[in-house]
């Protein structure tokens, strides 16, 4: 945090006795560790971590009188500045424990939008962070922090946060407008890019995988680049793409994605929108899970929940166990398979086996297709070449046609591009 001050907090997190949907499938005591690392993450020092039965939720205060009472002793005795909730608050509950505690109260989500905050590297990233950061900020504007806001370095204060004292919600609303606008722009731009990427028939994989996995590292490992890659939580922001060959002469394009997390907060769904897209459009994904890590199992499906609202849970996937470097001798009880492998990224530990494993994996779901190619393009034959298996190849005068097994997405895109590719029985000699 350099410079900035450490602010002493209480996470509070609440559990139903009733077994309720209230915290998902995910323990209290998970939550609250994830929320805790989150909290050391943007920089806070945690004093106490306070989980709360609660069977009803209290429309004005969201948790009960009681409780409230029992937390405000605690804050005066351990001098806390702030209060982080594992759940998510209203703008008036937010409000009213503030003016209980007379201490900032912030949630999950603001906790989430200041860490991303600090971490955004693009200026994309920067117009998303700062969008979703005012569409938190604008219901919950209130003039009760202005003397904290002139204080720079407060968890849940940063960017726009420390121009809330002069904004009114109208001007607030203009620039939520203005960055908007210059977002579009932003996003045209990657668009474009996107297209351009996608006219040369590459695949295109994706790295996904929650946040603090490995995919940083790993991405430089195989690309041979220096992104980011520092032990705290969301270090990835903006995708970046580079081109990796595999054996076998096949080329990928291999993107890094946003760091997961559970309860992604929805202002930045909505916000990294174009960046998550690129999972979408993904051909195959990589989830990267940090073996080491002993909540791994709740961090996968955590990854798995945000793969499947993107509609990307059936993309063919190779599932890579990191930091095997930290398991030692220790038995993990998930034997390798074609789909699955255990590596180090850090120590650069199977990696062969890893880049193997993804070329096997673009060999499944082939079609065999007849496809007619104008003498002239050398280079679409080359792609040809590295993507497929060609098993006829006729020479006309002014074109070539060629008989050749390609795995199905491919055979999709290269429709897509205009080639007319008629398809055979896989069995069927020409
Ligand atoms: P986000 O950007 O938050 O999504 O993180 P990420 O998944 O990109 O993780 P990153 O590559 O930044 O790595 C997080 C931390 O784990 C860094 O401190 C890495 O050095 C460390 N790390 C990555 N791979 C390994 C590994 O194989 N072994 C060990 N011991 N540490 C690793």
């Amino acid at each position: 945090m350099g410079t900035e001050k450490i602010e002493n907090v209480i996470l509070v997190g609440t559990f139903s006795g009733r077994r309720s949907s209230l915290k998902e499938e995910v323990s209290i005591e998970d939550s609250l560790e994830e929320l805790k690392q989150l909290t050391l993450t943007a920089g806070g020092r945690v004093e106490e971590i306070i989980p709360c039965r609660l069977d009803r939720i209290n429309p004005r205060t969201f948790i009960n009188k009681g409780k409230i009472e029992e937390i405000k002793g605690i804050i005066e005795i351990k001098k806390i500045n702030l209060v982080i909730f594992d759940d998510e608050l209203s703008a008036s509950q937010n409000k009213n424990l503030e003016a209980e505690w007379n201490v900032r109260v912030i949630d999950r989500r603001a906790l989430i939008l200041d860490i991303f905050a600090k971490r955004a590297r693009t200026a994309e990233g920067k117009l998303q962070i700062e969008l979703a950061q005012l569409m938190y900020t604008l219901p919950r504007l209130t003039r009760m922090w202005t003397h904290l806001e002139r204080q720079k370095g407060g968890i849940g204060l940063k960017g726009p946060g420390e121009t809330q004292l002069e904004l009114d919600k109208r001007m607030i609303r203009d620039k939520m407008r203005r960055l908007k606008t210059e977002l579009k722009s932003v996003v045209r731009a990657r668009h474009l890019q996107r297209e351009k990427r996608r006219r040369v028939p590459v695949p295109q994989v994706v790295l996904v995988g929650y946040t603090n996995s490995g995919k940083s590292t790993l991405f430089n490992k195989l690309t041979h680049s220096d992104a980011l890659a520092i032990d705290q939580l969301f270090a990835t922001l903006d995708p970046l793409t580079r081109q990796v060959t595999l054996p076998h002469h096949r080329e990928i394009l291999l993107t890094d994605s946003v760091g997961f997390i559970r309860k992604l907060p929805h202002e930045l769904v909505e916000a990294f929108k174009a960046t998550l897209e690129e999972v979408q459009m993904a051909d195959v994904l990589i989830h990267v899970i940090d073996a080491s890590d002993p909540l791994w199992e709740s961090h996968k499906r955590a990854t798995e929940i945000v793969l499947g609202e993107l509609s990307a849970l059936d993309k063919p996937t190779l599932e890579v166990y990191n930091k095997i470097d930290r398991l030692a001798q220790r038995e993990f009880g998930i034997a390798q398979s074609p789909r699955r492998v255990f590596i180090s990224a850090l120590e650069g530990l199977n990696l062969n086996s890893l880049t193997e494993s993804l070329s096997q994996l673009f060999e499944f779901d082939r079609k065999r297709v007849r496809i007619i190619l104008p003498q002239s393009r050398g280079d679409l034959l080359a792609i040809i070449h590295r993507e497929g298996n060609i098993v006829e190849q006729d020479y006309q005068a002014d074109f070539m046609e060629l008989t050749v097994d390609l795995p199905i997405k491919r055979v999709e895109q290269w429709k897509k591009l205009g080639f007319v590719l008629v398809e055979q029985p896989l069995s069927s000699s020409f």
